[in-house]
C-alpha cells in the first residue's frame, strides 16, 4: 500500500525515522523526507544519546525523552532499555516529579487520558477516543500525592506515562496495550490553583461520595472497554489508596504499587538479607516506622510470609505512626492499622504503659529488633540513639530506610554504618553513592519497586489473570530474591542492577504466570507452559 509517508513519520508506534529502509522509502512515500543515509536501530540509539547528553539538566532531558516518544516508540524503548541505569531516573523518579510539578509549563504533545467530574457520563467515549482497542495495562492515579511531592493535579500524568515507560522497556509489555489514565478530579494545590496556566480542572478536590461515585463510574468503563486490561492504582493518598484496592481488587484485575509493590521490593531486600545470613524470618523481631500505604503494605505481605512459616504475625512485627507504637486502644487505630496494633499481652511483655506517645528509641529498647525499616515520609527519623540501641543485640542489623526523596530518607546509609560499627546491612528507598566501610566501599542497593512491578504486570498480562492475588507479590519477592548472585551480596546490596531489569522482569513475570495457573486464576495460557506464556507476550523494541 502507498502510505502517505509524512503522515507514517508522524505515527509514533510505526515511525522509523532514519531507520526506515531503502525500500520502505520508496513503498511507502518517504522518498525525500529523511536524509538520504539509512541508519541501524543502535546508531540511533547513540544519536539520541548524544542529544540527551548534551543537555544542560535533567528537566530538558526528560522533555527530549518525552519529545522522542512521541516520536518514535521504538527508538524511546530501546534507548531506555539499553540505557537503564542512566535513564530511569529521568524518566521516572526523581526527574519525573520535577515534571509533573512544571507539567502545565512543559507539557509538548498530550498522552494519556484525563478524566474530570464533567466526564462522569461519558468515560468509556473518552476510553475509545484514544483509538486503541486492546488496552491490557492502564496506570491510574488521582494525583493527590504523587511521589512526595502531594496533589500535583493534571500533571500526576507523568507518572503514569513514566511508570508505563518502565513497562515497556523494562518488561517487555508492548506499549500500544498500555493507556496512562490521569482521574483529573479538581487540586487543592494553591500553586496550581492560582496559575492562570495550568491546563487541568481547576476545582477544588471532589470528596467523599462523589468521589467514590466518579471512581466507580471508571472502573465500570475500563471493565466494559477493556475487560482484559489490568488496572494499577497509582499514588493515591493513603486513605483512598487502601478503601480502593480492597473495593476493587476482587472486581476487575487491579492492584497498587505503592501499597503491594513496595511491600514485595522490601520483603525481597530481606530474603536476600537472610539467605546471606543464614537466618530465617520466622525468627526476626521487625519494627516498621510509618503506617500508611507503604508501611501496611510491607506488614501484610511480611505476615503472609510469616504466617506461611508458622510464626505469629503480631508477635514478629512492631509498628508506629506519627503518634508512636501502635498499640489497642489508642487513639487513631484505624481499620488499616488494627491487626498491627500490640495487644495487651505485647504490651506487658515489653513492660510499656498504654498511654500517651511510645517513640522509636523506646520501642527498640524492648523489642530489639533484628529488622527496621523505615516508611514515615519523614527524614531524620531512625536517630543515632535508635540505630546504636539496635546494633548492641542484633549482630547483622538490617536497616531499610525507604523514604523518598533523599532528604526524606530516615537515616543515611553512612550513618547507619557508622553507628552500628559498619555491620548493618542497608538498602534504601532513594539511591545513594557506596560507602566506605573498612577500606571497602558497600553498594547501597535501591529497594526500587521498578524491580517487581513490570514482571508482576508483564505475568498478569501473559497469564489473563482474573484478578492479582497477594500470592502473586510473595512469588514476585521471592524471584527477586533470587536474582540477587553471592557476588551481589557480597558488594553489600540486597537488590540487582538496574541494567538487569529486564531479565528480572521476565523471570518474575514466569513465576507469577505459574501461580495464576496453580490458583486456577489464568483466563488464558491453558496448556502453556509459563514460560512460552511470558515469551510470547514481550515485545523487544526493534524495527
Ligand atoms: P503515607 O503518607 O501513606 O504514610 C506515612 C506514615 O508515616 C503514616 O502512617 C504517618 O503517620 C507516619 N509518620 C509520619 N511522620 C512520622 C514520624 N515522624 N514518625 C513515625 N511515623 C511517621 O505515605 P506512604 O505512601 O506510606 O509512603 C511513606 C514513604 O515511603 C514515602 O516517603 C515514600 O517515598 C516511601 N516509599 C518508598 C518506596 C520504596 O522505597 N520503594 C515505595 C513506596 C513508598
Amino acid at each position: 500500500m502507498n502510505e502517505n509517508g509524512a503522515d507514517l513519520l508522524g505515527r509514533p508506534l510505526v515511525n522509523k525515522d532514519a531507520g526506515f529502509t531503502e525500500a520502505e522509502r520508496d513503498e511507502q512515500g518517504l522518498r525525500g523526507l529523511l536524509p538520504w543515509r539509512v541508519a541501524t536501530l543502535s546508531e540511533q540509539v547513540a544519536l539520541e544519546l548524544e542529544h540527551l547528553r548534551r543537555k544542560p539538566d535533567d528537566l530538558e532531558r526528560y522533555i527530549g525523552l518525552a519529545a522522542l516518544q512521541d516520536r518514535n516508540e521504538v527508538l524511546f524503548h530501546r534507548l531506555l532499555a539499553d540505557h537503564l541505569e542512566e535513564l530511569a531516573p529521568v524518566v521516572y523518579t526523581p526527574v519525573v516529579g520535577e515534571a509533573c510539578r512544571r507539567f502545565s509549563h512543559i507539557i509538548r504533545r498530550p498522552r494519556g487520558v484525563w478524566i474530570t467530574p464533567e466526564d462522569i457520563d461519558r468515560i468509556p467515549e473518552l476510553l475509545r477516543n484514544t483509538g486503541r482497542p486492546d488496552v491490557r495495562l492502564i496506570v491510574a492515579t488521582d494525583n493527590e500525592r504523587i511521589l512526595g511531592l502531594g496533589d500535583l493535579g493534571a500533571g500526576g500524568m507523568g507518572i503514569g506515562v513514566g511508570k508505563l515507560a518502565l513497562y515497556s522497556a523494562g518488561a517487555g509489555v508492548h506499549p500500544a496495550l498500555t493507556l496512562p489514565v490521569s482521574l483529573d478530579v479538581g487540586t487543592n494545590n494553591p500553586d496550581l490553583r492560582a496559575d492562570p496556566l495550568y491546563l487541568g480542572y481547576p476545582k477544588p478536590r471532589l470528596r467523599g461520595a462523589e468521589y467514590e461515585e466518579f471512581v466507580d463510574h471508571f472502573v465500570n468503563a475500563v471493565a466494559s472497554v477493556y475487560p482484559r486490561a489490568v488496572l494499577q492504582w497509582e499514588d493515591f493518598k493513603q486513605h483512598n489508596a487502601l478503601m480502593l484496592l480492597s473495593r476493587y481488587r476482587h472486581r476487575i484485575p487491579s492492584f497498587n504499587d505503592d501499597i503491594q509493590g513496595t511491600a514485595a521490593v522490601v520483603l525481597a531486600g530481606i530474603l536476600v538479607a537472610m539467605r546471606g545470613t543464614g537466618q530465617r524470618l520466622a525468627d526476626q523481631r521487625i519494627v516498621i516506622l510509618g503506617a500508611g500505604a507503604a508501611g501496611i503494605g510491607i506488614a501484610r505481605l511480611l505476615g503472609l510470609l510469616l504466617r506461611d512459616s508458622g510464626a505469629d504475625p503480631g508477635e514478629r512485627i512492631t509498628m508506629l505512626d506519627s503518634h508512636g507504637l501502635l498499640y489497642r486502644g489508642r487513639q487513631g487505630i484505624t481499620e488499616d492499622k488494627a491487626p498491627f496494633a500490640a495487644t495487651a499481652d505485647l504490651m506487658r511483655k515489653y513492660r510499656f504503659t498504654p498511654e500517651g506517645q511510645i517513640d522509636l528509641a523506646t520501642v527498640v529498647r524492648s523489642v530489639r529488633p533484628t529488622i527496621l525499616i523505615g516508611a514515615s515520609g519523614v527524614g531524620g527519623t531512625f536517630t543515632e540513639e535508635a540505630i546504636k540501641l539496635m546494633a548492641e543485640r542484633a549482630p547483622v542489623p538490617i536497616v531499610l530506610p525507604l523514604s523518598n526523596p533523599t532528604s526524606n530518607s530516615e537515616a543515611t546509609p553512612a550513618d547507619v554504618l557508622r553507628w552500628s560499627g559498619g555491620r548493618a546491612l542497608v538498602a534504601t528507598g532513594s539511591p545513594f553513592a557506596p560507602v566506605p566501610v573498612n577500606g571497602q566501599l558497600r553498594v547501597i542497593g535501591q529497594a526500587n519497586n521498578v524491580f517487581v512491578f513490570p514482571g508482576v504486570g508483564l505475568g498478569a498480562i501473559a497469564s489473563g489473570a482474573y484478578e492479582i492475588s497477594d500470592r502473586m507479590f510473595l512469588v514476585a519477592a521471592r524471584t527477586l530474591a533470587e536474582q540477587v548472585d553471592r557476588d551481589r551480596f557480597a558488594e553489600g546490596a540486597l537488590y540487582p542492577r538496574l541494567s538487569d531489569l529486564r531479565a528480572v522482569s521476565r523471570a518474575i513475570a514466569v513465576d507469577v504466570v505459574a501461580e495464576a495457573q496453580h490458583n486456577g486464576i489464568a483466563r488464558a495460557a491453558h496448556g502453556t507452559s509459563p514460560e512460552a506464556a511470558v515469551d510470547a507476550a514481550i515485545w523487544n523494541p526493534g524495527y
